[in-house]
């Protein structure tokens, strides 16, 4: 089987917009690949080092959400990037061999220092977050990084330092792929992409009375002013998510009844609520279930952890032995 690596920071609480962009995919893709997820605490210190206060509760937070979305342990290896130093020691041999002036064009790391002013990322780990995550991605061998497009130039320059390496080296690792899934952004209830930091997520978890509260903040077509107007359902964030969740000829019903003013808003937000409630309830069902059992969660870390470690010691000392640094 081909390998798969991918992981996410420790934000905590997972929201719809991640379990369709990526955990949807993990979970449908550990039938198929040798799967390594993992959560990213090192690459949460590069920019939020000041506080690290939340980082082990987040981790059990976003883990917990990962097996209720039906990410297996059984099938694929999940853990937590601290508990694996081996990967500081691959991001150390490959920052030496990897120029900066790479890294000060990693697009991701442009746009972050001039928009980012709440925090300080003038500190070294920061410039180098690429090559830690290059580190992650080759440990395992991975062939493919399950990732959305914001990561690509990340795995492009893995692929740099992979072939800086095996040039000097010997052919020590493949050079990964991303594996780009086409998945729509989704909108937040305050029509900006959905985001934790704008505050506007629909979470795996909400109870269904948060759902129907949060769909009904929902933004729709802003030129139907009364009920009684026509509707425009492609210029409307519920109709369009609506859609997301509902067999096509189930959208264009809603649709045409839209256009057609026999429904209003509130009735299209309920039927996305209802949708939504639906769509998640066996999600919700088994986060109930981890929720009540955080040392079943625990366990599957650090087990996983065990696994990943097994691993990465075979690598890196296959690793030592291209670079003829190994003693022993
Ligand atoms: N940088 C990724 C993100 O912000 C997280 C990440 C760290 C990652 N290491 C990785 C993703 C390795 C894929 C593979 O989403």
């Amino acid at each position: 089987m081909k390998r798969i690596v991918s992981g996410m920071r420790p934000t905590g609480r997972i929201h719809l917009g991640n379990y369709e962009g990526a955990l949807k995919n993990w979970v449908k893709l550990q039938d198929s690949y040798k799967s390594y997820h993992f959560v990213a605490d090192w690459h949460a210190l590069t920019s939020d080092y000041a506080d690290t206060s939340q980082f082990k509760a987040n981790t059990m937070m976003m883990v917990t959400d990962w097996l209720a979305a039906g990410l297996d342990p059984h099938k694929a290896t999940i853990f937590v990037q601290s508990l694996i130093p081996e990967h500081a020691e691959l991001h150390m041999y490959f920052s030496a061999v990897t120029p900066l002036g790479w890294l000060e064009r990693v697009p991701t790391y442009k746009e972050q220092r001039e928009n980012i002013t709440d925090k300080d990322l003038g500190n070294y780990a920061f410039l180098g977050y690429p090559v830690l995550q290059a580190a992650d991605i080759c440990m395992y061998k991975a062939d493919y990084v399950p990732v959305g497009q914001d990561q690509v130039s990340h795995v492009e320059l893995t692929r740099e330092i992979v072939r800086r390496f095996n040039n000097f080296y010997g052919q020590v690792f493949p050079e990964p792929e991303a594996l780009l899934t086409e998945t729509p952004k989704l909108v937040g209830t305050d029509g900006r992409k959905m985001s934790k930091s704008y505050n506007n997520t629909i979470e795996l978890g909400d109870s269904p009375e948060a759902i129907r509260a949060k769909t009904r903040q929902m933004i729709t077509d802003r030129t139907r002013i009364k009920r009684s107007d026509p509707g425009h359902p492609e210029d409307c964030d519920v109709c369009q998510m609506h859609r997301l969740f509902v067999p096509a000829e189930v959208a264009d019903q809603f649709d045409d009844d839209c256009r057609n003013a026999r429904i209003g808003c509130v009735d299209r937000k309920q039927a996305l609520a209802e949708a939504l409630i639906e769509y998640l309830a066996p999600v919700n069902q088994r986060l109930d279930y981890y929720r009540e059992h955080q040392d079943e969660v625990r366990d599957i870390i650090i087990e996983g952890s065990k696994r990943a470690r097994e691993e990465a010691g075979c690598v890196m000392a296959e690793v030592r032995r291209a670079m003829k640094i190994d003693w022993q």
